[in-house]
């Protein structure tokens, strides 16, 4: 197991001390190799659960084990360990910056861990090259480029760490259609050819359905649902959840409802393709 939550729930501190619960009884077990997706309503207390994956919150209630650590963390114990197994990709990442050049960020995590100049910067270039991070900018200002290239340096920064969980919240939002693509490809490889564990914070149905195995659903702080992908779209109940639908199953109920085409759940356009192919017998 990689992570597992018990019984965890995280309210934030008012300025007079009052609580607003976020998170309430979670329990949740993530397996190594899992591509897990979470969605849910804005506030619905998506970012508030990921971010307890690296100790970046602890919890207020309950416990969280991260490997061989549990949160909360005894007296003295460190969260480097816990950060360099688990990398948290943040809603808008590009906050996250801060270096005089691009390469001297991404290198940040790896000199953070004890790398060597040389070792880290090794390791930040592949991560550079891994997101097509053109090499001219290496030397650039990361703030002195467009938003979709600053997400990819972040996203770079917590790849140069070789983490064994990505845990990424909204990673492609706001990013444009062919660069949410290009990420989306590069995660799904990680996960594929290398076993990462994915967690992807994501509203975006077609991702979640195209590329995620299991799928968390959290209403008003809570797990509402947890199961496969197929258990989520084929759910009797599955419009109690305001979730859209995929564009491919859309498409599919169209076709059905119109021209009679025999109804099968698609999960992404290529699975779609393959239905109507053989639906005409190709
Ligand atoms: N720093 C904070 N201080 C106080 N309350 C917060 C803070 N961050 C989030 N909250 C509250 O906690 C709840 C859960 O927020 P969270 O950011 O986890 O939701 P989310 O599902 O990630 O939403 P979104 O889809 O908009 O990113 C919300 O009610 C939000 O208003
Ligand atoms: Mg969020």
């Amino acid at each position: 197991m990689a992570i597992q939550f018990e019984k965890v729930s995280f309210s934030y501190r008012g300025v007079k001390d009052e609580r607003y619960p976020a998170i309430t009884e979670i329990d949740l077990k993530i397996n190594e190799g899992d591509f897990l997706a979470i969605c849910g309503h804005t506030g619905s207390g998506k970012s508030t659960l990921v971010q307890h994956m690296n100790a970046l919150l602890r919890p207020n209630k309950g416990r969280v084990n991260i490997f061989d650590y549990t949160l909360p963390l005894k007296k003295k114990q460190k969260v480097g360990p816990i950060r360099k197994k688990v990398g948290l990709v943040f809603q808008f990442p590009e906050y996250q910056l801060f270096e005089e050049t691009i390469l001297k960020d991404v290198m940040f995590g790896p000199l953070n861990f004890g790398l060597k100049e040389d070792e880290a910067k090794e390791k930040a270039i592949s991560a550079c090259e891994l997101l097509e991070i053109p090499e001219e900018l290496y030397h650039q200002s990361p703030f002195r480029i467009s938003g979709g290239q600053m997400r990819k340096v972040a996203i770079a920064g917590i790849l140069a760490m070789e983490p064994e969980v990505l845990v990424l919240d909204e990673p492609t939002r706001g990013l444009d259609p062919r660069s949410a693509y290009e990420v989306m490809q590069i995660f799904n490889k990680l996960h594929q050819e290398h076993g990462k564990t994915i967690v992807l914070v994501s509203h975006d149905m077609n991702l979640i359905s195209e590329y995620a195995k299991r799928v968390v659903v959290m209403k008003k702080g809570r797990i509402v649902f947890d199961g496969s992908k197929e258990e989520l779209f084929e759910a009797p109940q599955f419009n109690d959840f305001s979730l859209a639908k995929p564009e491919a199953l859309k498409l599919m109920d169209y076709l059905h409802e119109n021209l009679n085409i025999p109804y099968k759940y698609v999960y992404s356009d290529q699975e779609l393709l393959a239905h109507l192919k053989e639906y005409v017998g190709e």
